[in-house]
């Protein structure tokens, strides 16, 4: 349902390869949205958030570095940007997201994908211009 469209490649291959696991982590969150099979789903929904939040961190740290050695003047906006997803990731609660299983699942897809699609076509494809 979720992957990386061409559309959406930046052009620098490394960050594009990591936007794609990126997109597969949305796919995984989608996948268990749907999934009607699994009756208690936190520990799978910890896990994805625990992997979001691993992930992201290398992918911005590596985005960062990166943009350090190009000295990229639009740095500020872009971590700006990375530190609002950190941010989010941060501020979900384990104990609200057990009372609000599919809920959270929903909101946290929404989020993930808005921002994804939005960061990478509006902020990250400027690095490569
Ligand atoms: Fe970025
Ligand atoms: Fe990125």
């Amino acid at each position: 349902m979720y992957e990386l469209k061409d559309e959406y490649l930046v052009g620098i291959e490394s960050i594009d390869k990591e936007h794609k696991v990126l997109f597969e982590i949305a796919d995984e969150i989608y996948e268990l949205c749907i999934n009607e099979f699994v009756p208690d789903k936190y520990d799978n929904i910890a896990a994805l958030i625990q992997r979001l939040k691993d992930y992201t961190e290398m992918h911005f740290a590596h985005e960062e570095a990166y943009m350090e050695s190009i000295q990229y003047k639009r740095m500020f906006t872009q971590k700006v940007q990375h530190d609002n997803f950190r941010r989010k990731l941060e501020e979900m609660d384990l104990e609200v997201i057990d009372e609000n299983q599919e809920e959270t699942i929903k909101d946290l897809l929404k989020f993930v994908t808005d921002w994804l699609v939005e960061h990478i076509m509006e902020t990250d494809k400027r690095i490569a211009e």
